[in-house]
């Protein structure tokens, strides 16, 4: 049985005063049965992690360089942010691949880098709209699954995200049958590349436009383990709402 996750990105949204949403989430659900994790800006880390201690609520970061330490500047390395407090890491979220040219290579590279650092990592993966509708999207996402994912990849150290780019903040999501197919071509591959008791092992997420009304059918859907969310992951009581319905399925 693999354990659902609920986790919340809030991209480059939050200041101290956002941390009252930590508190009240983790009141909210003081004796979770799925993991809860909030990604925040990496300034608001340390201070969120040991705010949520001893809670059922978990931090991670959005991206990390691949290096250990080094002449980066204005950049992070895993380490940093695992002495920080995150125990997860998102790496490969398409605005990144978008802002920052990130490709499967550097991603894999980063997700390297994390795993050695003892982070969860969540390497997302998605196709654009015009990829849809060419019929290109397994095609897409076989690529960025081979290319992003590093070989010590296992049950414990990975997670993937299905995001397709046009629903991102978009307030469309793909048809359930669309997120079945995807997230069962995502499994078959990970069964195929790191065989059946880890394949199966891994959590797969779905991410773009979740929302407390259609959290429920999304969490029916097979293969689904739980849902990346951005906008709604901002406010304690609209994520709360998509924990619950993660819990009752
Ligand atoms: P959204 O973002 O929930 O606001 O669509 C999802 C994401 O980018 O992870």
């Amino acid at each position: 049985m693999r354990q659902k996750l609920a986790a919340g990105n809030w991209k480059m949204n939050g200041t101290k005063a956002s941390l009252a949403e930590l508190d009240a989430l983790a009141k909210a659900h003081p004796d979770p049965s799925v993991d809860i994790l909030i990604c925040p800006p990496a300034t608001l880390i340390d201070r969120a992690a040991q705010g949520v201690q001893g809670t059922g609520v978990g931090i991670g970061a959005q991206d990390c360089h691949a290096e250990t330490s080094g002449a980066h500047t204005g950049d992070l390395s895993a380490t940093m942010l695992a002495d920080a407090g995150a125990t997860h890491v998102i790496l490969g979220h398409s605005e990144r691949r978008e802002d920052h040219a990130e490709h499967n290579k550097d991603i894999r590279a980063k997700a390297r880098s994390a795993m050695d650092a003892g982070l969860v990592t969540i390497i997302c993966v998605g196709e654009s709209l015009e990829q849809r509708e060419a019929a290109n999207t397994l095609d897409i996402i076989g690529g960025q699954l081979s290319g992003s994912i590093p070989d010590q990849s296992t049950g414990e150290n990975l997670v993937v995200a299905y995001e397709p780019i046009w629903a991102i903040g978009t307030g469309k999501v793909p048809t359930l049958d669309e997120i079945g197919e995807v997230h069962d071509f995502i499994r078959s591959r990970l069964e195929h590349r790191f065989g059946e008791g880890v394949g199966r092992s891994v959590r797969l997420l779905y991410g773009g436009s979740v929302k407390p009304g259609n959290a429920a059918e999304i969490f029916a859907v097979s293969n689904v383990d739980g849902a990346l969310v951005g906008g709604a992951s901002l406010k304690a009581a609209d994520f709360s709402g998509i924990i619950d319905a993660l819990e009752a399925v």
